[in-house]
């Protein structure tokens, strides 16, 4: 693909590319309507918003924000948010190009910033309120940001949007009351009725085998009225594997023996209670 520039305020720019995931949404239409209700803007003089969307690890959080995303059209950033991640890296990073000369490299997030596209902020839990500090006026009002590297400020895109997810799991920072007022509403994404959930491994898993998709949904099914964390992401693992090791099975089909196994090595002896009953 082509280096895509621009330059502004005499400053030159690297873009990033867009992502490109094949992914589909499957039921659970009303947080993708949610979503898209946030980013809608319904008057002049309207602004969109900058929602979160919540869960446990893989409910569905990343595809929703790239499937929402992609409803509407739009190009899309993903930009993974880490416990080291710097204002730089979010903005503008220079890199040293040849003798005395700089190249500024845009983020995936600026590039979304500057294209009118979506970025979305992956794992935004993970990241310092320093670097949150930086994004402050881009999810504001004001809706721009500045690059203390490249010297510029630049304003978004009227077509810009953002979408951050959050893990409600430990390993997060605690957001100061500025940085968590910017960033509304907070969309859950909770486990799905047992229709959507087979719908969903069905959507990953198209070469499934109908009895261990539907295992799989009983198990996922009987897991989330216990309240465990498990979630489709794990089904689709156990599926997956179960599949396989079907696939390496000698003599009589070993089925349920494949599932056994599979959900045993993927979540570990507790799990084994929710083994669905043949
Ligand atoms: N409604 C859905 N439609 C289609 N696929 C889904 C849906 N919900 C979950 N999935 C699938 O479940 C898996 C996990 O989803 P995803 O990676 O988006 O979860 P996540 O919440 O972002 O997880 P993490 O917190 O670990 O980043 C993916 O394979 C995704 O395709
Ligand atoms: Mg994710």
């Amino acid at each position: 693909m082509a280096v895509v520039t621009v330059e502004i305020d005499g400053v030159t720019l690297h873009l990033a590319h867009p992502d490109e995931l094949a992914v589909r949404w499957v039921g659970q239409e009303e947080v993708m309507r949610q979503l898209l209700a946030a980013w809608l803007v319904v008057d002049p003089q309207d602004l969109p918003m900058n929602p979160r969307l919540i869960g446990k690890p893989g409910v569905g959080k990343t595809t929703l924000a790239y499937a929402a995303a992609k409803r509407l059209g739009r190009d899309v950033y993903i930009m993974q948010a880490t416990v080291d991640t710097r204002p730089e890296d979010l903005i503008v990073q220079p890199v040293i190009e040849g003798p005395a000369k700089l190249r500024y490299v845009a983020s995936p997030l600026l590039s979304a910033v500057i294209r009118g596209a979506v970025a979305v902020l992956d794992e935004g839990n993970r990241m310092s309120e320093k670097s949150w500090a930086s994004l402050a006026p881009l999810l504001d009002t004001r809706r721009y940001v500045e690059s203390v590297v490249a010297g510029v400020k630049i304003k978004a895109h009227p077509q810009f949007r953002l979408v951050t997810t959050m893990n409600d799991d430990a390993s997060t920072f605690d957001l100061p009351e500025y940085i968590h007022s910017r960033l509304q509403p907070q969309i859950l994404i909770d486990f799905p009725e047992r229709d959507e959930e087979y719908q969903i491994l069905k959507e990953n898993l198209p070469f499934g085998e109908e009895r261990i998709l539907q295992y799989v949904t009983d198990f996922l099914q009987q897991a989330h009225a216990a309240d465990e964390r498990y979630t489709v992401r794990d089904g689709i693992n156990i599926a997956r594997f179960a599949m396989k090791l079907k696939g390496l099975a000698t003599g009589q089909s070993h089925e349920s023996e494949a599932l056994h196994v599979s959900i045993l090595e993927t979540l570990g002896e507790e799990a084994m209670r929710y083994f669905p009953r043949a």
